[in-house]
């Protein structure tokens, strides 16, 4: 029910004394025909009724506040509350934009700060903190690289690589930022095939841009060539884009400079402590190596130039700056092995019950088949996915990367205890019993939330938000 179905005329919260001050004449401010003719038609209830009303509603979130959330390729990893009572302080909270910078010095140093952490931990030359999401920061590093080579006298180069397991904002901030894609298909074995890449190196010639990657993959596979498939890019005239999404499963080990990237972006949202999800705020920071350092928003006279105004999403670079603080060198790098070691335990749980296209090792998240499981059973990653909410988990991702049928992407993080994994695992194992038992059931699920299976396609393209 809304707040307007349980509305009762007449019923009040909270009834002030009345008002001893004479009333402005408002129609003269605002003009008379601007005034209403009818009181507004909003709802009537006592306070505690809202109160529940609204208590009732938060409950029925899912966050990673209230249960597992191993939504893979989101890193959606509980960030500690005390970053977020550091990012109110009022300092920052009330810091104005347009302050002069003599009196913003605090929030500058900050940001410096955050910027030479950054650098540090990803070996590159420079950071930009302006872009506000991770698709913001593609676009951003790819403007560079187009900067770059304009710079070159080369600006007919147009035509940039990208391995077709990789995430779909890649080849969508690569057409925005000019240039034409090439799907490079992955091996057998889910990673770049050296020669592959060759050969589609060649064929771009004189056009290339260069190579996106992720790494780890959007497979939750480590690129191991990496150092032969960056040598191929730069040898042909290219360069390499990072993707940082993944930067979970590598802080301290390695970094997209000793892999040989020139630019690249973070998420700071995933990785760094900022709550991921809900449509923002975020943060997708650039970096660049010696090369296209200049280049970097917020740099000298090849800059491309401002692209976020004012500072960037200050609150989420506060958290960051906390949690990098907070953890050290040594405990991003357990940070990061916990999420490895997390990712290995449970793919080993399932694969057996579930098909591990891949094999039994992975870095952060892995990715399990239930193609077999539908040939079998008529029931598919959807429905497993579904099951799990009847279980009191988020479902892990579904269908992406899509060269894995029926896909269920799995990303547990390092911030979950053994118990909960073991629970997810126990459900999971589970749900591929019933799938065996009782496919049926399985289809109609989830029975215990508010409503069942939407028309995901219908809500997303014609939300109706209100109820009348
Ligand atoms: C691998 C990868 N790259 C890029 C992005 C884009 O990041 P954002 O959603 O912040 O734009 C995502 C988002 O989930 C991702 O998983």
């Amino acid at each position: 029910m809304t707040v307007y179905e349980k509305s009762a005329a007449g019923r009040r919260g909270f009834i002030p004394e009345p008002c001893d001050v004479p009333a402005a004449a408002l129609g003269a401010i605002v003009g008379e025909e601007n005034l209403r003719k009818t009181p507004a038609a909003l709802p009537e209830m006592s306070e505690i009724d809202t109160v529940r009303h609204y208590t009732a509603l938060a409950k029925k979130n899912f966050g990673v506040d209230t249960g597992f959330y191993p939504l893979g390729s989101c890193t959606m990893k509980y960030n500690p509350k005390i970053n977020e009572q550091l990012a109110s302080l009022p300092g920052f909270l009330s810091a104005h934009p347009f302050a002069p910078d003599e009196m913003n010095r605090g929030c500058l140093r900050l940001m410096a700060e955050l910027e030479r952490m950054l650098c540090a931990i990803c070996g590159m030359e420079a950071f930009s903190l302006q872009p506000a999401a991770g698709a913001h920061g593609e676009l951003t590093g790819l403007m560079c690289m187009a900067a770059y080579f304009a710079k070159q006298g080369q600006s007919h180069r147009n035509v940039i690589l990208i391995p077709d397991s990789a995430h779909g904002t890649n080849p969508a901030s690569a057409a925005q930022a000019g240039f034409s894609v090439r799907a490079v298909p992955s091996g057998r074995d889910g990673l770049v095939d050296p020669a592959t890449l060759r050969e589609a190196a060649e064929a771009a010639g004189g056009a290339l841009v260069g190579l996106m990657l992720t790494n780890p993959n959007t497979l939750g596979l480590f690129e191991k060539n990496i150092m032969e498939v960056a040598g191929i890019i730069h040898g042909a005239g290219g360069l390499l884009y990072y993707d940082g999404a993944n930067l979970n499963a590598v802080m301290g080990v390695t970094s997209p400079g000793a892999m040989g990237f020139d630019v690249m972006h973070l998420n700071l949202h995933k990785t760094f402590s900022a709550p991921h999800g809900g449509g923002g705020p975020g943060a997708g920071p650039v970096g660049a190596g010696k090369l296209l350092a200049p280049f970097l928003p917020g740099g000298g006279q090849d800059s491309i130039g401002r692209v976020r105004a004012y500072r960037g999403s200050f609150g989420v670079l506060v958290r960051a700056y906390c949690y990098i603080r907070a953890l050290g060198a040594s405990g991003l790098r357990e940070a990061s092995e916990s999420a490895v070691l997390n990712a290995n335990w449970l793919l080993n749980r399932l694969s057996g019950a579930y098909d591990a296209p891949y094999g039994e090792r992975c870095m952060h998240e892995f990715v399990l088949s239930a193609a077999a499981m539908k040939e079998q059973t008529g029931v598919s990653a959807m429905d497993i996915a579904k099951g799990l909410i009847d279980k009191g988990f988020h479902p892990p991702t579904v269908y992406f990367p899509t060269i894995v049928p029926e896909s269920l992407m799995t990303e547990p993080t390092e911030t979950e205890s053994p118990e909960t994994l073991e629970a997810f695992a126990a459900a999971m194992l589970s749900l591929a019993e019933d799938a065996k038992r009782n496919p049926e059931a399985l289809h109609s699920a989830p029975v215990t939330t508010p409503v069942g299976r939407l028309d995901a396609t219908a809500a997303a393209r014609q939300p109706i938000i209100k109820s009348r």
